[in-house]
């Protein structure tokens, strides 16, 4: 069977996708031929590619817990959640609150053909494909308001996807609109791809990538990436620090000095509160 006869309903498999490639950084199989070929290409000008994505994950699953673990948040929201993947952040939460909710958002129609595996068998998980852009669309959600207790504080997740959201959409106003609409004492985490560290041609490389996705990415500096934290209390990023974005492999590591690596430089991250 070929993988046009396999793709799921919805699904182009001759055209990558941000999901399926950000997939195959992080070493899965749910990506076809289209994807790898594209992935190969820009490891070639990238070669800290997959350590970026490593980095990027770790800090979702950190980012998650703590929140879980250092400030009791029971329920999640997470944006451009991807596909199914090691550490689903119901899994990484629940290592700390059992009975936590998550509900998982990503606009990529393989991510609704996958939902299995992100479906925990307590209904206490959910799916919504929608596109985050349209935040009254995903904020009035059926499944979203059957979990989420907007009286109680919530841990909003946007990793590795706000580059995927042009000037012209004004992610800044986005991220604002979602934090205005959750309890104080709610955390938000978000991680960003940057240009800052890498050279001409892996960024160019990039461009090129995602200009054959059915999205561009949009790489911008620190002071852009800092600016989604207007309004919000900014959490140091590990002891000792100052409260400020810093690089995702960094942020709650235990030895932030071993954990800094070319490929962490590729995303900005921070973690803010809602006051
Ligand atoms: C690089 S992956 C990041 C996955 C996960 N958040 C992480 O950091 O490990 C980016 C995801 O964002 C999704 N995405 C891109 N634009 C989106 C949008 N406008 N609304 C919802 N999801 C979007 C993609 O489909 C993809 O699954």
């Amino acid at each position: 069977m070929t993988e046009a006869e396999q793709a799921p309903p919805g699904v182009d498999p001759s055209t990558p996708s941000p999901a399926r490639l950000y997939d195959y950084y992080l070493g899965g199989t749910t990506n076809f031929q289209v994807d790898r070929i594209a992935g190969d290409r820009l490891r070639d000008a990238l070669p800290d590619l997959y350590d970026a994505a490593w980095a990027n994950r770790g800090f979702h699953q950190r980012a998650a817990r703590w929140m879980a673990s250092e400030q009791g948040i029971r329920q999640f929201i997470d944006l451009g959640s991807g596909l199914p993947t090691q550490g689903n952040t119901h899994l990484s939460v629940r290592q700390v609150i059992p009975d936590a909710r998550v509900v998982y958002v990503d606009v990529d129609p393989m991510v609704a053909a996958m939902s299995g595996e992100l479906l925990a068998d307590d209904g206490r998980t959910s799916v919504i494909i929608a596109d985050m852009r349209d935040p009254d669309e995903v904020l009035s959600h059926p499944d979203l308001r059957a979990l989420i207790d907007f009286t109680q504080p919530v841990g909003l997740l946007m990793t590795a996807v706000l580059h995927f959201i042009g000037d012209g959409s004004d992610p800044w106003a986005l991220v604002t609109r979602y934090a205005d609409a959750l309890a104080p004492g709610s955390y938000v985490a978000l991680s960003h791809a940057t240009a800052d560290k890498l050279p001409p041609r892996s960024v160019q490389a990039m461009y090129a990538t995602y200009e054959n996705t059915p999205t561009r990415i949009y790489l911008r500096s620190r002071a852009d990436v800092r600016r989604f934290f207007d309004g919000l209390e900014f959490v140091p990023p590990y002891p000792d620090a100052a409260p400020c974005v810093t690089y995702v492999g960094v942020w709650g590591a235990d030895d932030p000095e071993a954990a800094d690596s070319e490929g962490s430089r590729v995303l900005y991250c921070g973690v803010g509160k809602r006051p």
